[in-house]
């Protein structure tokens, strides 16, 4: 039997704690080539996600995959500061990560992913863990970006959970409900991976234990950026540990986790200034009666998978 070829992906991210844990996971990943990756502001400014994700890629020794930064602001209003609380000052949790010597590719986040979808098209996958402000404007910029994209998964939204930036919002559909309207509304299968699954996978200190002891730089720096990251998930799970948010949607795209429940049905966002700004409206009536039931509908909102995240990640950050 042959071993299918690697699937090329693009990811568009805040990096970010959770989102270090993805591209540490994405790297090791024999499922998937990364081809490239954008950032845009969320966790941390677009330009401190670039030069964090650079860091990262040269201490795996991947100074190959172009980063590019992407938006600072977001569609509807400017960025706010971030959530240094979450992830720290730098955006990973305090540490001074080696300064990579490479800098981020001229072209804005946008335009490489409209490029790699030239160079990969038909297979390219678009993975999103933060505020998808610049896959709106890739959708703008050229409104056949669907059609040589294979899929999309997002990680993002809630949709019978309870919000973590708002009482009904997710923090990446809050950061910009107008780019996720886009998104949704473009011709395009998309994975949805909301709070309703990402916060039953979590990580705890003998995972953190196991990347600090790794032989290697890149997991080490993995495991130390997390320390503050659970401090923030103390009053969540009562120990500490942390959400795998953005891991979870790395390992759907590389298909390293089985769904078990996904329903395909259609998802609103709201755009509105009320308090219900930022919330994903999944239509799930019906969502028992299999596909059909919502035809046209092209987003899988997933609510279940099989098995536990973490050995899975922590066995594929440390394999490498
Ligand atoms: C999402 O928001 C960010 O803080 C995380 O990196 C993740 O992408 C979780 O709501
Ligand atoms: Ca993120």
């Amino acid at each position: 039997m042959t071993t299918p070829a690697p699937i090329p992906v693009f990811l568009d991210c805040d990096t970010g704690v959770d989102d270090s844990v993805a591209i540490a996971y994405l790297l090791a990943s024999r499922a998937v080539d990364l081809v490239g990756i954008g950032t845009v502001s969320g966790n941390i400014d677009s330009a401190t996600a670039a030069r964090n994700t650079l860091d990262l890629l040269a201490l795996y020794g991947r100074d190959d995959i172009p980063v590019a930064i992407g938006a600072h602001d977001h569609l509807s209003h400017p960025y706010g500061g971030g959530a240094p609380w979450v992830h720290g000052d730098n955006g990973i949790g305090g540490v001074d990560l080696p300064r990579s010597a490479r800098e981020p590719v001229a072209a804005s986040a946008h335009e490489l992913l409209i490029e790699l979808s030239h160079t990969h098209a038909g297979r390219l996958h678009l993975l999103t863990i933060g505020p998808v402000t610049n896959i709106a404007h890739a959708l703008e910029a050229d409104p056949t970006l669907p059609t040589r994209i294979a899929g999309v998964t997002t990680m993002g939204g809630a949709a019978l959970a309870a919000g973590n930036i708002s009482p009904v919002a997710e923090a990446n559909i809050h950061n910009d409900p107008e780019a996720a309207a886009a998104l949704l509304g473009a011709d395009w299968d998309i994975t949805l991976v909301p709070l309703d699954i990402t916060v039953e996978h979590s990580l705890d200190e003998d995972d953190r234990a196991a990347l600090l002891a790794a032989d290697t730089p890149g997991p080490r720096a993995v495991g130390a950026i997390l320390d503050h990251y659970f401090d923030f998930y103390m009053p969540l799970y009562g120990r500490r540990g942390c959400a795998l948010h953005d891991p979870l949607a790395a390992a759907i795209a590389a298909g390293g986790i089985t769904l078990t429940r996904a329903p395909r049905v259609p998802v609103m966002v709201d755009t509105s200034q009320g308090p219900g700004r930022g919330q994903t409206i999944a239509d799930l009536r019906g969502q028992r009666l299999g596909d059909r039931h919502h035809e046209g509908a092209r987003t899988r909102v997933v609510l279940e998978a099989e098995g536990e995240l973490a050995p899975h990640l922590i066995e594929t950050i440390l394999r490498g």
